[in-house]
């Protein structure tokens, strides 16, 4: 977020939330169509893109590297692919603020005869990329990192197929190791210690290529070429989970969110808020290019909010939903604890470190541990100034807090919402009745 300018948002507290409404495209899904697009040969197109800037940092990249790219409107997006063979891009490719654009094109790249320069803002170059470097150069692919962080230097050139056991849950490592398999001479085999999102699968299933689960183990071929294809993107649950949260709030809220992605690999969220005390009608789902897509209505059961323990696998299942989890912890009645989440600490922020800091300006007491959080219940907040650190999902994980809170809530560096969700807070807006 180095380029924009620094806003502040004051949020009011609510009386209820009701409304219903249509979350703009899943930022995760994004970035793989407009990547794999990007590579294949022909002219995709894209429905429902997101509208967040990470994805736009990807589909800038791609134009870099040779693909053309066609705003068609504000999320319909035109993409003809290089056909396989990027060209050299002119200067470094500037990834924003965006891991995702970094670490999964860094795979796509790496199998390229060419030199590629990855650069970002002040947060990516703060990000562990070590985690890439490691599986694509035993593929034979040779990075330069300054002390395992950004600007990355990627000499790309022919790769060799590799067995890889992901050592951390990540699904942009996963999808590097895919993309530069689908490039490689022999079969890449790759298994993950936790099982992340798994739209790279199903993309490069949609892109027409060849991949293969078994026991927990994906096998992609090399030399697969990849063609075109129409899609639309569901909507993003990750940015859903800030209105799901607010409507768990209020007893008689009442929130309708329709193209909902429900990809049983990002949805436990859906089971926490169930747990938590969140009663929720699917009304319909149907599948598009192996995503499920649904409509889904939320109110809060008469008895109230319970708690919450989250760890292990469902960590990293949540990783991106914890702030708000965390943020909405202390209106429980048991109170929320997150461990085995050492992983936010290395997200835009430490998140960690922000949600507790920020809770705790909101009134709340709270302990803090190495790889989570535990927040009591029970706990009436009040307003306060929040530092986003300019990371998105903490400036609208607090603006949730907030609704609840007493007084005024002061939201620094609220522009960071645009990195994934730019009509966050006019939508936060209509669905809040004050
Ligand atoms: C993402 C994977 C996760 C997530 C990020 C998006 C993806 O990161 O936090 O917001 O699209 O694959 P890690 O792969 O680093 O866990």
């Amino acid at each position: 977020m180095s380029s924009s300018i620094a806003t502040t948002q004051i949020i009011r507290p609510a009386r209820t939330f009701h409304g219903s409404v249509t979350i703009p495209g899943d930022k995760s899904i994004s970035h793989r169509y407009a990547m794999l697009a990007g590579f294949a040969e022909g002219t995709t197109r894209l429905a429902n893109f997101s509208t967040g800037a990470d994805p736009h940092s990807s589909l800038a990249c791609v134009e870099a590297l040779g693909a053309t790219v066609v705003k068609k409107d504000v999320t319909t997006i035109e993409v003809t692919g290089v056909a396989g063979s990027f060209q050299q891009p002119r200067g470094a490719l500037d990834c924003g603020n965006s891991g995702s654009t970094m670490r999964m094109l860094a795979g796509l790249v790496a199998a390229q005869p060419h030199t590629f320069t990855m650069i970002g803002d002040h947060s990516l170059t703060m990000r562990p990329m070590e985690r890439i470097r490691r599986p694509l150069s035993m593929m034979g692919a040779r990075i330069d990192l300054i002390d395992g962080h950004a600007p990355m230097t990627i000499h790309g050139g022919p790769l060799k197929a590799i067995d890889f056991e992901t050592p951390i849950p990540s699904a942009q490592v996963k999808s590097a190791v895919l993309f530069a398999g689908l490039q490689a001479k022999g079969t890449t085999s790759l298994s993950e210690a936790v099982r992340t999102r798994d739209h790279s699968e199903h993309a490069l299933r949609a892109f027409g290529a060849d991949l293969e689960r078994k026991d927990d183990r994906l096998r992609i071929a090399g030399g697969q070429k990849l063609k075109s294809v129409e899609a639309t993107v569901p909507g993003d649950i990750s940015s859903a989970a800030f209105f799901l949260c607010a409507a768990l709030l209020f007893p008689d809220s009442n929130l309708v969110l329709d193209s909902l992605g429900m990809n049983p690999t990002r949805a436990a969220l859906l089971d926490v808020i169930t747990a938590l005390g969140g009663k929720i009608k699917v009304l319909n789902v149907e599948e598009h290019h192996g995503e499920l897509i649904g409509t889904i209505q939320v109110n809060r059961s008469p008895e109230g909010l319970k708690g919450a323990r989250i760890s292990g696998e469902l960590s990293a299942q949540l990783i991106d939903e914890l702030p708000v989890l965390a943020a909405i912890a202390p209106y429980t009645r048991d109170g929320v604890t997150i461990r085995d989440a050492k992983e936010l600490r290395v997200k835009e922020s430490d998140r960690i470190a922000l949600v507790a800091k920020n809770l705790k300006a909101m009134g709340a007491q709270l302990t803090e541990y190495e790889d989570g959080l535990a927040i009591p219940g029970g706990q009436q907040l009040h307003g306060a100034t929040i530092d986003s650190g300019t990371d998105h999902r903490i400036a609208m994980a607090f603006s949730i807090a907030a609704l609840r809170a007493s007084g005024e809530t002061e939201i620094q560096g609220a522009e960071a919402a645009a990195i994934s969700f730019p009509e966050f807070f006019s939508y936060l807006d209509s669905l809040c009745k004050r």
